[in-house]
Parts: C-alpha cells; sequence; structure tokens
C-alpha cells in the first residue's frame, strides 16, 4: 500500500460554524470536498500528528460510513497510528467525548450535523473535537479554516479499506503498523454512566415504584446506548423506548428533541399515563424532559432544577459542586440559585465550545443552553443520556414528581419565563436587515434609558450591545455573539443568526422574563411574554424584513 499524495481544488467555504463544518450531503459528496477538511484538520494539528490516536465516530447519518472510510485513509497517509472507531461507525456525541478522555487520545472526529436531517437530500457535519474530549475552540477552527482555503494536496492511501462492521482490531503494516480498533459503541459509556449516577435507586423508581418513563431517540444515535442503559440496566420495557434504531436518514424525521419535532412523544405522553418523556437529537447530545400529561420543562428551568438538586448525584458529592454556567441567550434561572447557593456561575456565548475552558480549569460542574443542552464536566459535551439520568437520579431521591419539583422551585427561587422564536430558512439578505435595523437602533447611544411599551406594560433599557465574551482562563475574545437588550427589572430580549444551518439564514429571537409574583408564577409563559415580544417583533420589523407573520418553531 503506498501513500499517494493528490492534487486538489480549494473551496473557499468550509469555515466551521457553532459546532463543527455543516453542509448538505451533496456539497461533502463533491469531488476532494471531504477530504480537503480532513487533511486541513491534520495538517492544523502540526508535528502532533504523527503517532497519534484519534476517535472516530458519528451519529449513523447517511454517508458517515463513506466518511469514515476516508479518514481512515487519510489518517494512515499522515502518520497517524491508531485509530478507535464505533462499530458500524457508530458513536454519540458525548461518548466521543469521553472515548477521547478515557484513552488520552490527541481528539476525534465526529461525524454528525446533529439535529439536522439525514440523508441523500439533507445535511452531513464534520467536527473536531480537541484532547480534553471538548469541541475545537474558535482558534483551531480558524486555523483548520485558513488551511482550506491554501490546500494544494492531501495524502491518501487510496486502497485502504477496514471493515468498521466488527468488533476487533485491524493492523495495517506500513512503515509503521498502523491500527484500526473497531469497538463497541456503548461499552465505555454505559461504564461512565454507572460511576455518575445511583443506578439501584433509579431502577427501584422504574420497577418497584412504577414510575412510567418514555424514551424517544428519533431514529439518531441515541438508540443503542438507550436500550443498553435504560433498558437492559435499568429494566425499562422495550416498548417504552421507540425510534430506537439509528437510521441513516433518520425515518425521514427531523431529529431534534423540542415540542415541535419530537411531537409523537408530546402527544403521547399528553394522552397516555407516563410520568416522564424524554427524547434525545441524532448525535445525542440534547435532551428534552416533559412531565405527566407532557408539562413542558424548559432546557434552562432542567438546567437550574439539576443545579439546586445536584448533592444526590454521586458524582457530585464525591466531586463537589465548583460552578455553574449558561449560555449568554439562556434564561437565567440558574444564576438564581447560583445567587443563593453562593456558588460561582458564568455566562458565555453560543456553543459549547465555551464551557470547555472553565471545566478544565475546575470552575465549573454543570452547564446548559436553551437549546436543549444540559451536561457537565464528566465529559466535555452537552449529554442528552446523562441529562435524562440525572433527572431520574433528582425525582428517585425527592420522591416528587416533575411538576412538584418544578414548581416548588419557582416558589423558593422565582421563575425566568423564557421564549425563543426561530425563524428558518430566511434569505441571508433578508435576516441581515432584520439585525441591521436592531443594532442600528440599540447601539445608539440613546437608547440606554428609553421606555419601550406594549399596552400598559413597559420596560427600561438598562443596556444594549452586541455581546462580547472574554474567555476567563486563556483570554481569548469572541465578539458579536447577540444583539442584547437589558431591561431594568431584568427582562432581556436577545437576537442571534444561527451558526448550525446548513443553506439560507436562521433568526433566533430570544425572550425572557423574571417573575417571583405566585399570582404569575404559574401562567402561560407566551402570555406572560407577550408585551416583550411585541416590542421586540415591532423594533427589528420582523415582518417587514422577512414576510413571515409567524416563526417557523416556537419554544
Ligand atoms: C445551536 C444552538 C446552540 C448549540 C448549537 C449546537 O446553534 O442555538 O445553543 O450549541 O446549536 O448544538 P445556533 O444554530 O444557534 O448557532
Ligand atoms: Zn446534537
Amino acid at each position: 500500500m503506498t501513500i499517494v499524495e493528490i492534487k486538489t481544488k480549494i473551496y473557499d467555504d468550509q469555515k466551521p460554524g457553532t459546532s463543527g463544518l455543516r453542509k448538505s450531503v451533496k456539497v461533502f459528496q463533491q469531488e476532494h470536498y471531504t477530504e480537503n477538511f480532513i487533511q486541513a484538520i491534520f495538517t492544523a494539528l502540526e508535528d502532533q500528528i504523527t503517532g497519534s490516536t484519534l476517535v472516530v465516530g458519528g451519529d449513523g447519518r447517511y454517508y458517515g460510513k463513506e466518511a469514515v472510510q476516508k479518514i481512515i485513509r487519510i489518517a494512515a497517509a499522515n502518520g497517524v497510528r491508531k485509530l478507535i472507531v464505533g462499530q458500524h461507525g457508530i458513536l454519540s456525541t458525548p461518548a466521543v467525548s469521553n472515548l477521547i478522555r478515557k484513552y488520552k487520545t490527541l481528539g476525534g472526529i465526529v461525524l454528525t450535523a446533529s439535529h439536522n436531517p439525514g440523508g441523500p437530500n439533507a445535511d452531513f457535519g464534520i467536527k473536531f473535537n480537541c484532547d480534553n474530549g471538548g469541541p475545537a475552540p474558535d482558534h483551531m477552527t480558524n486555523k483548520i479554516f485558513n488551511i482550506t482555503k491554501s490546500l494544494t494536496s492531501y495524502k491518501i492511501i487510496p486502497e485502504l479499506n477496514v471493515n468498521i462492521d466488527i468488533i476487533q482490531t485491524n493492523e495495517i503494516k506500513l512503515d509503521n503498523t498502523f491500527t484500526v480498533d473497531v469497538i463497541d459503541s456503548v461499552n465505555d459509556y454505559v461504564i461512565l454512566m454507572k460511576e455518575i449516577f445511583n443506578f439501584p435507586i433509579i431502577k427501584e423508581l422504574l420497577q418497584e415504584r412504577k414510575f412510567e418513563l418514555l424514551v424517544d431517540c428519533l431514529n439518531g444515535v441515541t438508540g443503542p446506548y438507550a436500550k443498553c442503559i435504560f433498558g437492559k440496566e435499568l429494566g425499562l420495557n422495550d416498548t417504552n423506548i421507540v425510534h430506537s434504531i439509528p437510521l441513516e436518514d433518520f425515518g425521514g424525521l427531523h431529529p431534534d428533541p423540542n415540542l415541535t419535532y419530537a411531537k409523537d412523544l408530546v402527544e403521547t405522553v399528553r394522552n397516555g399515563t407516563y410520568d416522564m418523556g424524554v427524547a434525545f437529537d441524532g448525535d445525542g447530545d440534547r435532551n428534552m424532559i416533559i412531565g405527566k400529561k407532557a408539562l413542558f420543562v424548559t432546557p434552562s428551568d432542567s438546567l437550574a432544577i439539576l443545579a439546586a438538586n445536584l448533592n444526590v448525584i454521586p458524582y457530585f458529592k464525591k466531586n463537589g459542586i465548583k460552578g455553574y454556567a449558561r449560555s449568554m441567550p439562556t434564561a437565567a434561572a440558574v444564576d438564581q440559585v447560583a445567587k443563593l447557593n453562593n456558588i460561582e456561575c458564568f455566562e458565555v456565548p453560543t456553543g459549547w465550545k465555551y464551557f470547555g475552558n472553565l471545566m478544565d480549569a475546575g470552575r465549573l460542574s454543570i452547564c446548559g443552553e436553551e437549546s436543549f443542552g444540559t451536561g457537565s464536566d464528566h465529559i466535555r459535551e452537552k449529554d442528552g443520556i446523562w441529562a435524562c439520568l440525572a433527572w431520574l437520579n433528582v425525582i428517585a431521591e425527592l420522591k416528587k414528581s416533575i411538576e412538584e419539583i418544578q414548581k416548588d422551585h419557582w416558589l423558593k427561587f422565582g421563575r425566568n419565563f423564557f421564549t425563543r422564536y426561530d425563524y428558518e430558512n430566511c434569505e441571508l439578505e433578508k435576516a441581515n436587515k432584520v439585525m441591521t435595523e436592531v443594532e442600528t437602533k440599540i447601539l445608539d447611544p440613546a437608547f440606554k434609558g428609553t421606555k419601550l411599551c406594549d399596552g400598559t406594560k413597559n420596560y427600561v433599557v438598562k443596556h444594549a450591545d452586541n455581546y462580547s465574551y472574554t474567555d476567563l482562563i486563556d483570554k481569548s475574545v469572541a465578539t458579536k455573539q447577540g444583539l442584547r437588550i437589558l431591561f431594568e427589572d431584568g427582562s432581556r430580549i436577545i437576537f442571534r443568526l444561527s451558526g448550525t444551518g446548513s443553506s439560507g439564514a436562521t433568526i433566533r429571537l430570544y425572550i425572557e422574563a423574571y417573575e417571583t409574583d405566585q399570582n404569575i408564577l404559574y401562567n402561560d409563559a407566551q402570555e406572560v411574554l407577550k408585551p416583550l415580544i411585541n416590542i421586540a417583533l415591532n423594533l427589528s420589523k420582523m415582518q417587514e424584513h422577512t414576510n413571515r407573520d409567524k416563526p417557523t418553531v416556537i419554544t
């Protein structure tokens, strides 16, 4: 087998977004396209690549297996010593993060477009994670992008093919031995979960106390993990774990665990006797938690409630609680817990990569995003199954329903009402108009102190900016992370453009209000937030600029 150097052509669109390079499958299938990006990752790793070990796997979506073979061929040609590959190319994003940390590898390549639909006409993605198990930080993704812009060739062993469907160690004789270790996708992750949580008490909850749980894997990667953990380990009936075979096109589902795309689960729980429903996204890092009759727990509340109850989970009993964090648009419910418990709390830009440094520095134990991401410092990715187990562990210890736990929480800490409006697939030009409209208005120095009104409600602007963040640990700066309007009473309006889409533009509008008044505490969020929503829509001239009279998704 010989290494060949293939002359390539440059693609100028390989800039990684919020979470890796995400494009339609058709884009990745262009000649040299995937190869270029993989070579750029290896080139960016410089000398470290020689003799290194990397983890490779993905969410099982269409084109994943082909991409794994390309990675194998290019890795061998670039001097990588060993690849640890999930069987069938399957590894959830949290599982990759765990394997990188457990086996102390140089990093990993995750083949996923997360919650974006899959199939020949849908999306694919490639993401590089560093040796701490977390998504590559901006300086690394920028470096990779810069390399793609001047790449002239890539190194590959074209005839190398490894069977990734059989668990075995493949040793390929090159100058040195190149090893492809095809491993069970689930084992190491299950071991980790059993170290973190009190499995016996969760088992008792599900079996003896007959707590009814319904798990929906949305045909994504979590199926095998869920069957092993909730089924085999905790005794949940097979029939309570649905859509549990990873499919290349997710069976046509949009594998995003929210009220819109996981509506099967929501309807089944609403009409049934279930105590809890949970759904995960395509690559297993997101989660949605609902209680009896489909009572919705916002991800911001979910984070805060778990943060307030971490003391019942063995992992945190042992390691202590170092700090909390949330992404900027996430409602500040966890901040209230931090205040009362006197624990450090951080706000970072959107994207999991910003939590990593704080965790590595021992300052952060649990964090989350409003976009259905919750996780802790057990790995460096958000973790859907972890979040579900954390809830089960808390419920089992508190011996209360999700509704009671949520109500008690609001009574003690107040409630951060929150909603997000997504305007998906807008033309970029129209989306930019909305952003410019808002930016021009709010950055005007006179904007501070103005009173914005809707009906009888009015809000005084305390501060407005385009959010920028300086990393506490490495002092790197991320600018233009979202347009923020902060009001005197703690309410917030935020506008951001999505960084994970594969085409067009998605405008995200985030609205939040904090209430402690018991007469309002249990009201409907859309109702409570209506005045702020109206203010945001008027200020941005949303309808005029986008021709949309309503968002695609309301959360
Ligand atoms: C979205 C979410 C963000 C999350 C990311 C990856 O990014 O908003 O919180 O980290 O997906 O799952 P966005 O499309 O908003 O850039
Ligand atoms: Zn995901």
